[in-house]
């Protein structure tokens, strides 16, 4: 793959999303269908489905070798890394979406062999677009995102992003320490759509985000956009980080890690 043949993928890959972007804010203004999958809270929509779709069309037209793993299940099952697998979720934040609240993207990772390329992250409601291509920086629209290490960053300075599944017990992580690491930042946050909090990190507005579980395409694209600005995206219990798998993530600023980690600790009867 050379560096024409990328280009043209990113082209491509970001005037989709700019398109999907428009097509979910006039599909809005329509009625929209509320499905259930798993379980009361994880929803689907129409949109959800329409927008995935139009991804998955796009791509058997114009790159029919390419894999695409999508949270709405268009795509063939990915089983392997091998070649090109784009990682889209239509809508990430589908809950804000249904609710009317704003914070909800689209999130597009291409990687090529397991290695990520592309990303591209779209806050469809503000019109604000973070992307990066390997090894040539990150930018929200347009504009260059520096690097996170401009600045030092402490654990009692900093302001995480975590969701309230983090205050249950839970199976894999010691309950007690959580609760520590919560008194012992400034702030905790949580907006309810992954790919943008990650992206908030990027971007240095915030100094970390921790999930209990995320799927390829919730990280997928964030992944690539952190790499660019030194930031850094891992699983708390396994570094070999299967882009295949669900998974616990940490995404933060670098001088977050040890004290993060320090917090996460696995249970001794770990059930995973
Ligand atoms: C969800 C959101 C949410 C995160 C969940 C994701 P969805 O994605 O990103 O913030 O906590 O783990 O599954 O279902 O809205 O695409
Ligand atoms: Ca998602
Ligand atoms: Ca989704």
């Amino acid at each position: 793959m050379n560096d024409r043949q990328w280009l043209q993928i990113y082209k491509h890959a970001k005037q989709w999303t700019i398109e999907a972007g428009e097509r979910i804010r006039k599909m809005m203004n329509e009625t929209i269908k509320v499905t259930t999958k798993n379980h009361k809270s994880d929803l689907v929509t129409n949109v959800d489905q329409a927008v995935e779709l139009f991804f998955l069309k796009q791509l058997e037209k114009n790159y029919p070798e390419h894999q695409l793993m999508a949270e709405e299940g268009s795509g063939r099952r990915v089983a392997s890394l091998d070649n090109i697998v784009w990682f889209i979720d239509p809508i990430d934040g589908t809950t804000n979406f249904v609710h009317k609240k704003r914070d909800f993207a689209i999130s597009v990772g291409i990687y090529k062999e397991g290695i990520g390329y592309i990303g591209l992250i779209y806050d469809v409601m503000d019109d604000i677009l973070y992307e990066a291509v390997k090894g040539k920086g990150a930018f929200k629209n347009g504009k260059s995102l520096r690097p996170l290490t401009h600045k030092t960053v402490a654990l009692d300075q900093s302001m995480l992003h975590m969701s309230h599944a983090w205050l249950l017990e839970h199976t894999i992580f010691e309950h007690h320490h959580i609760k520590r690491l919560m008194t012992m930042v400034r702030s905790i946050r949580y907006i309810g759509a992954a790919s943008l909090e990650i992206a908030y990190v990027a971007e240095g507005i915030i100094d970390g985000y921790l999930a209990i579980k995320l799927s390829s395409w919730d990280f997928a694209a964030g992944q690539i956009i952190l790499n660019e600005v030194d930031g850094l995206l891992f699983n708390p219990v396994d570094p070999s980080l299967n882009i295949l798998s669900n998974q616990p993530i940490v995404a933060c600023h670098p001088d977050l890690r040890e004290s993060l980690m320090n917090h996460l600790i696995v249970k001794k009867n770990d059930s995973r």
